[in-house]
């Protein structure tokens, strides 16, 4: 169990909620989430947003009867935390573009104060794409060397991927494949990194609710991932 520390409403859908949790996480990793003995039943997977040695954070959007609930959370109350679970983005250095979508965006704040607390001299763009109304972009801002935001369009458009030595990127599914397409037309479809956000049940390999197809046959996102090669999901 961990404690509610805050639990902040940034816009008409998105919360950021901090916990006390001693624990470290990675770049990408999520946990399961639950503020209920019964229904809704499932636990929900949730990035972490930010972390340290006594804290974890998680941006998350209200899209459901699990999430409405930890919407009514006040610091104080109580939640279930499971993880950290599931693999990390590579630990690289150079010139980075995270490219998120929606709630997406949510892992790209860890990773990059994480790279560039490894190695400083990286250079991090992060492209963040908004339906409607932009969150935390001061936060995403003190992370990275760029920020660029696009509400109601298309981040895709933005970015260039033949300037960077990697890409990662977490969003729709459908955002995720026109990126892999734009880098791949630029012949550097392998610098890309993707974060699947599958629907999950257990979070830990034993259910095969998040299996994604691959090059490689069917993986489990909650386990294998969530991070994988691009090019390995959509090749
Ligand atoms: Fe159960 Fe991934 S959520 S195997």
């Amino acid at each position: 169990m961990a404690e509610i520390l805050s639990n902040q409403r940034l816009s008409r859908d998105f919360y950021l909620m901090e916990t006390a949790f001693p624990n470290t996480t990675g770049m990408g990793q999520f946990y399961m989430l639950r503020a209920w003995k019964e229904y809704p039943i499932l636990s929900r997977p949730i990035s972490a947003f930010d972390a340290g040695p006594d804290k974890v954070s998680f941006l998350y959007k209200t899209v459901g009867t699990g999430t409405e609930i930890f919407s009514r959370l006040r610091p104080g109350d109580e939640i279930t935390l499971q993880g950290p679970l599931g693999n990390t983005f590579p630990e690289v250095s150079g010139s980075i573009a995270m490219v998120g979508g929606g709630v997406g965006i949510a892992p790209f704040n860890l990773a990059a104060r994480r790279i560039k607390a490894a190695s400083p001299e990286s250079r991090i763009d992060l492209y963040l794409g908004f339906s409607d109304e932009a969150v935390l972009v001061d936060q995403f801002s003190a992370a990275a060397d760029t920020v660029t935001v696009n509400v109601g369009g298309f981040i895709t458009d933005e970015i260039d991927p033949s300037r960077y030595d990697y890409v990662f990127t977490c969003g729709p599914e459908i955002m995720m494949k026109v990126l892999f397409e734009k880098c791949r037309a630029s012949g550097c479809g392998d610098k890309l990194y993707v974060s699947m956000e599958n629907r999950m049940a257990c979070g830990i390999g034993a259910c095969l609710v998040c299996s994604c197809r691959t090059v490689h046959g069917n993986r489990k996102a909650c386990k294998d991932g969530p991070v994988f090669r691009a090019a390995e999901v959509f090749g």
